[in-house]
């Protein structure tokens, strides 16, 4: 993109030529001045790469660890407004959304930018499930992990391994390559967590049923015991899950999504990708969290040991955070943690009041007027509630980020193929500010 230098800062002035989408930046250093083009408020850091001190300068750099306020794409899938708490898939509001449609229909919804239709949607919801079964050789490979390994690293190591199954899935810029791997990543997700989980009880595992819904099949797969006939899973925590399926499917620019993107950028297969994206998921500050609350609220233990919490947690004791509360982008509350408080309501009124409840509305009440959290704009977020229902499912916390990468794998796909197809895009690979040694010379062992 073209840039024009000016020399002086003051005739670039809004107050002389009026209004115009630009920004002049005066390098004190030089004196001299630049005009950089703003387009949708944002410059381009390239633009930066001008403004030298002389031609041996490699240029200006903006520096921003951790992308606080960079952006590294153009997206048409999902918007967000941190401050007002608006979340939006395609368009759509996600209250809308997990109130009218199924999981699935919004995950074709993200993928292809438009909402199916009943034709659409029927040959999706096929493929979906004409997909969900596992190569039994990936069935064994499960088999060798330990049984009390974490399904989260079961889940890793099995999506990562599924390239080896589906070595078409290289192809990556053959479009009917890309749709068979959304299939299978999409249907056989859940069929892997599922096996991780019943491995972890030394059960026997349930096959996918294809007479059964995305999430009815899941929770059957969790929860049908061999011996045992006539396992129906409850509508309403069917219901449930797949609303909570479709919260947690897509959340723009999140960490494991910006590692699809990074590690999509090198054109390797999606299940390396998605696997990676699943290991950032991991961490207990991103999806991690769900299971940290449940931790967290069991070691509170009573309503009564809130405040003492709560104080522990403002001296920063041992790094202690109030898990599932704040966010990076959420300065208000978290439009999915308000429908997830509401659905709590309905799952208890199946599965009986999780005890851990109460703990969690006077964390709640006493952090949302407490300075320290006011302040800091910290609002429960996704993670604060989904553990409660999760567990009062049944599942167990172990598991609980693995029900955040099954509807999250949608999302995953619906990036990474924007991703492909953005011209603009290369391989990623950030700048550094290098702050080592100057450069030295080589000391013998002997002499250090
Ligand atoms: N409890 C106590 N203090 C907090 C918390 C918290 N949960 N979150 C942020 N703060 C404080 C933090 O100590 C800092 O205070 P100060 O300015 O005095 O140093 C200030 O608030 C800003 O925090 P930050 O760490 O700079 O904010 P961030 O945008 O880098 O972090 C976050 C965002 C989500 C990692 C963080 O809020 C956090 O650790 N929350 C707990 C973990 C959690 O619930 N994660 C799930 C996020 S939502 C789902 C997902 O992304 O997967």
């Amino acid at each position: 993109m073209a840039t024009a230098e000016v020399k002086t800062a003051e005739k670039t002035s809004a107050s002389v030529e009026g209004p115009r989408d630009a920004l002049t930046i005066v390098d004190h250093r030089t004196g001299r001045s630049y005009d950089v083009p703003i387009a949708n408020g944002t410059i381009r850091a390239l633009d930066l790469r001008q403004i030298k001190t002389g031609p041996g300068d490699f240029g200006l750099m903006s520096y921003d660890p951790a992308y606080m306020n960079t952006a590294s794409c153009t997206s048409r899938i999902t918007y967000i407004d941190g401050d007002k708490g608006i979340l939006r898939y395609r368009g759509y509001p996600i209250e809308q959304l997990a109130e009218k449609c199924s999981y699935l229909e919004v995950s074709y919804l993200l993928l292809y930018g438009e909402l199916p239709n009943a034709k659409q949607y029927e040959e999706w919801v096929h493929n979906i499930t004409y997909h969900t079964m596992i190569h039994e050789s990936l069935k064994k490979l499960m088999d060798t992990f330990n049984y009390d390994s974490h399904p989260m690293g079961m889940l890793i190591a099995t999506v990562a391994a599924m390239s080896t199954f589906y070595p078409d899935a290289r192809d990556i810029h053959d479009p009917a390559s890309r749709t068979r791997q959304t299939y299978r990543l999409i249907a056989k997700v859940p069929t892997l967590a599922a096996f991780a989980y019943k491995h972890s009880l030394g059960m026997p595992y349930v096959y996918p049923d294809n007479d059964l819904s995305y999430s009815e099949n899941f929770l059957n797969m969790l929860f049908k015991m061999p011996a045992a006939h006539g396992y129906r899973p409850n509508p309403t925590l069917v219901k449930a899950l797949d609303v909570l399926f479709i919260l947690h499917a897509d959340h723009e620019q999140n960490c494991g999504t910006a590692v699809m993107r990074s590690i999509g950028s090198s054109h390797a297969d999606p299940y390396s990708a998605v696997a990676g994206a699943a290991a950032a998921l991991y961490g207990p500050l991103h999806g991690g969290a769900n299971e940290e609350v449940l931790k967290m609220l069991r070691e509170i233990g009573s309503v009564s040991r809130v405040p003492e919490f709560i104080a522990e947690v403002k001296q920063g004791k041992g790094g202690k955070r109030l898990m599932g509360f704040g966010h990076r982008v959420y300065k208000n509350f978290d439009p999915r943690a308000k429908i997830i408080k509401r659905m709590a309501e309905e799952v208890f009124s199946v599965t009986g009041r999780n005890p851990l409840l109460d703990i969690a509305l006077e964390l709640e009440r006493i952090a949302l007027q407490d300075d320290y959290f006011v302040q800091r704009k910290l609002y429960p977020n996704v993670d604060f509630y989904s553990g409660l229902i999760y567990q009062a499912i049944g599942i167990p916390t172990a598991a609980f980020t693995v029900l955040f990468a099954i509807p999250r794998t949608s999302g995953w796909i619906a990036q990474w193929g924007e991703l492909l197809g953005d011209s603009e895009q290369k391989i990623a690979r950030p700048r550094q500010v290098y702050l080592g040694p100057a450069e030295r010379s080589f000391v013998p062992m002997e002499k250090r």
